[in-house]
């Protein structure tokens, strides 16, 4: 899977990619990441790429034409690919979206800066997406969650059974249940009776019930 990250700071996304899943992901050949600069299409000398909105407001925003080239110029390479728009005003986003996503085989995902966007940017994107009700300086933090979320689901990126159906949010709301490692007791703190049972059934419906009880309490 490819994805073509369009940004205006490409550098921040290299140590994300550079370490754990994501770059073992590349490694294995599984998910290719290319960073573009959105500078690169900027308009005149100044390589200019934001202007003052019309009818008047704070800030600047991202033109259309700069944005519209580089999105031209990342689907020249993967015309299949679905191009996402990180924006506060996006849909909501949720491990279902993830999984949905995991099955393209390219994204191409756009960042917005600056006080915000061209509106007619909407005409060259399919998908505008929200990773939650505050607002960030860009979409590249946003970015850098929605790759991550979305290449752990590509089949043969995480080792063993992926264990997706018992992972948290499998079905958008679902927590998973608490997890112990050694030490059995550690400062008086003691791991559940249960999971030292070797009883598996009582084990398994005992984790049923928390997941349950974390979940109830975390949406009421
Ligand atoms: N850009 C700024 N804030 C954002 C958010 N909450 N989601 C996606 N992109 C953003």
């Amino acid at each position: 899977m490819k994805f073509q990250i369009i940004t205006l700071f490409p550098e921040m996304f290299e140590g994300v990619f550079a370490h754990s899943m994501l770059f073992k992901a590349q490694d294995k050949g599984l998910a290719q990441f290319q960073l573009i600069n959105l500078r690169d299409f900027g308009q005149g000398p100044r390589k200019t790429v934001d202007d003052s909105p019309y009818g008047g407001g704070d800030g600047m925003l991202l033109k259309v034409e700069p944005l519209h080239k580089a999105i031209d110029f990342a689907k020249n390479s993967n015309p299949d690919a679905k191009v996402i728009l990180m924006t506060p005003r996006g849909q909501k986003y949720m491990q279902s979206q993830a999984r949905e996503f995991s099955t393209e085989s390219g994204l191409i995902i756009v960042c917005g800066r600056y006080e915000g966007y061209d509106e007619r940017v909407a005409q060259f994107i399919d998908q505008s997406v929200s990773i939650g009700n505050y607002v960030l300086t860009g979409g590249e933090i946003p970015a850098m969650v929605l790759v991550d979320s979305v290449t752990r689901l590509i089949p043969g990126v995480l080792g063993g059974a992926t264990s997706a159906e018992i992972e948290s949010f499998a079905d958008d709301i679902t927590i998973e249940y608490p997890q112990y490692t050694r030490p059995e007791e550690y400062e008086g703190l003691k791991v559940p009776e249960v999971l030292l049972s070797g009883n598996h059934q009582a084990v398994e419906s005992w984790r049923s019930q928390q997941s349950q009880l974390i979940t109830k309490q975390l949406n009421s």
